[in-house]
């Protein structure tokens, strides 16, 4: 049973020490008596774990990784990517700041997203970011008028919509038809004609992303393989595509789930567009950073219902968003290692939030559990603090960094006064 209970903790970097969880040598009660609940605990070994092992894959195909920056923005987090060597993928001018605070060269920023403001491609531009990937001709036009005004020449990468069904959770599915992003793979015919007016950027490749989480190889092998098609049919027409960027979406295991490896990701990307030349990108997320995070809260009460029992943790769907939201398992771990004796009950896990729906796990065989103890909700890395928020007049989550025995909060905890403080009342009303 115990083993089971641990599946989602990496063995590189998890173990026991006195009958409880530690990270790279830190026992997590420690920490928890020093910070408080709740707070989001990564491991640095992890994450370059997770990083070398898809570099070692990809980077003999010469394939660059834009680390996505929405899974987990951390400074901290960031720099240890950066120090190995991580480009970035932003989605924002707030990105790009942080991108850059973490020691990303702006030479390596891509910068995605379906809704760039004028400021935020005039603040990208004048970085000298990489590359926008322009996700309408709307936005295309918009680009080359922002460069034109700071006499600048923009790499643009166009972002298609390939019409591909990822398999995925709907809200978390980009590349189908009726999604808003990219642009329609059958509406490139406009480009020749335009771009001849756009005298201001260049056209140097496509770009795709077709969701997230995707556990199989064959939705990209679909996409690839027309993103391929495309970009021969647009050098046939006489456009340079020099670059292909090729998205993220790498799924992982959250309970039992088969991922694809790094092997099969590369596998994949050679036998589709190995062979055109381009210089490829990948933007993953999820798949550096999830395993490598964990959030630490405690059970505030077990409560007998009528029919069920519940254990009210400090941690709510403010600080974890994912349950509530695309409705995603997290193991839930217990710190105290339960003896193999130990009965097992069904748990119902909730925060304290005034929802139904800050529910983190429903009907959960888990050891027994009482007030006070320390749970883990495993693989919270990514798509967790970037997502936290202070819904319920609460405090913003901590973040705490460990790296081979030693530990630092890298995010404090944002507490009610000072985020009281943040707001005015203005003087007719006071
Ligand atoms: N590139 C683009 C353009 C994206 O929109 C995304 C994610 C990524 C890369 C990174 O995808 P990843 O490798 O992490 O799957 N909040 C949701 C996930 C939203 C993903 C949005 N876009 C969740 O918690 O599951």
């Amino acid at each position: 049973m115990t083993v089971d209970l641990l599946r989602r903790l990496p063995p590189s970097c998890w173990s026991s020490i006195e009958g409880e969880l530690a990270l790279e040598g830190v026992k997590v009660s420690t920490i928890a008596a020093k910070v408080g609940t709740p707070f989001y605990l990564y491991s640095a070994e992890r994450l370059r774990e997770n990083w070398r092992s898809l570099a070692d894959a990809l980077t003999p195909l010469g394939v660059s990784i834009h680390y996505a920056m929405k899974a987990c923005a951390n400074r901290a987090v960031v720099s240890i990517l950066a120090a190995e060597g991580a480009g970035a993928d932003i989605v924002s001018g707030g990105e790009l700041a942080r991108a850059l605070a973490a020691g990303i060269p702006a030479s390596k920023v891509v910068f995605s997203g379906v809704g760039k403001t004028d400021a935020e491609i005039a603040q990208a531009l004048k970085t000298g970011v990489h590359q926008l990937n322009a996700e309408s001709y709307e936005e295309l036009w918009r680009i080359d008028r922002i460069a034109g005004e700071l006499g600048l020449v923009a790499d643009v990468a166009l972002r298609v919509n390939p019409d591909v069904d990822a398999d995925t959770h709907a809200k978390i599915t980009t590349g189908r038809r009726d999604n808003k992003f990219g642009v329609d793979a059958d509406r490139l015919g406009r480009l020749d004609n335009e771009l001849k007016a756009m005298t201001n950027l260049r056209l140097v490749g496509l770009a795709v992303h077709i969701g997230s989480q995707i556990l199989s190889v064959k939705p990209f092998a679909e996409a690839y393989g027309r993103m391929r098609k495309l970009v021969l049919s647009l050098r046939e027409r006489g456009h340079a595509i020099e670059r292909l960027d090729l998205g993220g979406g790498f799924g992982i295991a959250y309970q039992n789930e088969l991922a694809p490896s790094p092997a099969e990701i590369a596998e994949t990307i050679r036998t589709t567009v190995g062979d055109l030349g381009c210089a490829l990108a990948v933007e993953p997320g999820r798949s550096i950073v999830a395993d490598a995070g964990v959030l630490a809260t405690r059970v505030e009460f077990v409560k007998e219902g009528a029919d069920l029992r519940f254990a009210v943790v400090d941690a709510g769907m403010n600080d974890l968003m994912r349950p509530a939201m695309y409705d995603s398992h997290h193991d839930i771990v217990p710190v105290r290692l339960p003896k193999s004796d130990v009965e097992y009950s069904l748990y119902d896990v909730v925060g304290p939030i005034c929802e139904s729906s800050d529910t983190f796990a429903k009907r959960r065989h888990l050891p027994t559990l009482a007030a006070g103890d320390l749970v883990l909700l495993a693989t919270a890395g990514a798509y967790g603090a970037t997502m936290s928020g202070t819904y319920n007049g609460r405090a913003l989550v901590s973040e705490i960094l460990v790296d081979s025995g030693r530990w630092a909060v890298v995010r404090r905890r944002v507490p009610i006064e000072e985020q009281i403080g943040w707001e005015s009342v203005p003087s007719w009303i006071a």
